[in-house]
């Protein structure tokens, strides 16, 4: 299973988080061996030892109290320094309007891209090269989205939207986790960043604008009509599909062209896509989806139908 490397920046805003962190661990490395070194050394030095007399009293001395104040005072001023020029790096203020809404919801993220109107779910997709403004939400507790190659950490707040910058200087795929404890599945709430060349990334868009594959079997279209008669609708949305326009759960219009299920929990194929109907709170315990208990032949189906959606 692909990781993701938090000592491995993959863009100008991770670079500065670790051209930051670095230098500050060199210097706060220093400091720890000279002050336990003298520690150390006094202890050992100047120790008591039997039939010495007292050693001479000191009450002051005005240069080496000027040396230990001065001193720790230019490297706070330097840390200082060093940690604006990062966070202008890292962080500066959003754009007027977001390029990207991320929503936290338990235990799965939603990506709403506001320009185009593409709407997906634990997979975001993004052009390289550009840094975009987005903006995070949660629907319900803290959640908090973190891809440790390309951004710093951030916490969804419900109604207190907070924003960071996304960008990837490469095509490749990042792999990004909830950060924040949000309950029984929290460590189930994989992000997965897709950074594609800008015109393969367009094409992504416009095929994601596109309504849900219609049925094109018997067997696709009894999956369709048991998505639309079972409760499926009441949280799902498939764009194109009478009446399912509700987005409680992850939107399913294009589910088939997603690498997981679940938010990292399974691979999407088919056979997986048959065994999470069949039982996802066997799977993922607390996930809010319930289990619906449908029959082989009507797991075929929905199955069959879910993974046309591409
Ligand atoms: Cu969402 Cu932890």
């Amino acid at each position: 299973m692909q990781t993701s490397n938090a000592l491995d920046p993959q863009s100008p805003q991770a670079r500065a988080i670790y051209d930051l962190a670095i230098p500050l661990t060199i210097i706060f490395a220093l400091i720890f061996v000279i002050v336990t070194g003298a520690i150390i050394y006094a202890i050992l030095r100047f120790r008591g030892r039997a039939g010495e007399p007292d050693p001479k009293q000191i009450p002051g001395n005005r240069n080496v109290e000027i040396a230990w104040t001065i001193i720790p005072f230019l490297i706070v001023i330097l840390l200082l320094a060093m940690t604006i020029s990062a966070m202008n790096r890292a962080d500066p203020p959003p754009a007027p309007s977001p390029d990207l809404v991320v929503t936290g919801h338990q235990f799965w993220w939603q990506a709403d891209y506001p320009a185009s109107g593409v709407i997906t779910a634990n997979e975001i997709h993004i052009p390289t090269g550009k840094p975009l403004s987005v903006r995070l939400e949660s629907k319900d507790v803290l959640h908090e989205f973190w891809v440790p190659e390309l951004t710093r950490k951030m916490t969804n707040v419900p109604g207190q939207p907070n924003h960071i910058w996304l960008q990837a200087d490469k095509p490749g795929t990042y792999i990004g986790q909830c950060s924040e404890f949000c309950g029984t599945q929290h460590a189930w709430m994989r992000i997965l960043v897709v950074a594609d060349e800008p015109s393969k990334f367009e094409e992504w868009q416009r095929a994601q604008l596109q309504p849900g594959q219609a049925a094109t079997s018997d067997a696709t279209a009894k999956g369709l009509v048991l998505f639309q008669t079972s409760t499926c609708i009441n949280c799902h949305a498939i764009r194109g599909v009478t009446g399912a326009d509700l987005r409680v759960a992850p939107d399913l219009t294009h589910v088939g062209s997603r690498k997981q299920l679940g938010a990292g929990i399974l691979e999407n194929t088919p056979a997986n896509m048959r065994l999470w109907l069949k039982s996802p709170q066997h799977i993922k315990p607390g996930a809010l989806m319930p289990d619906f208990n449908f029959t082989d032949e009507q797991l075929d189906q929905l199955a069959e139908y879910l993974s046309t959606l591409q």
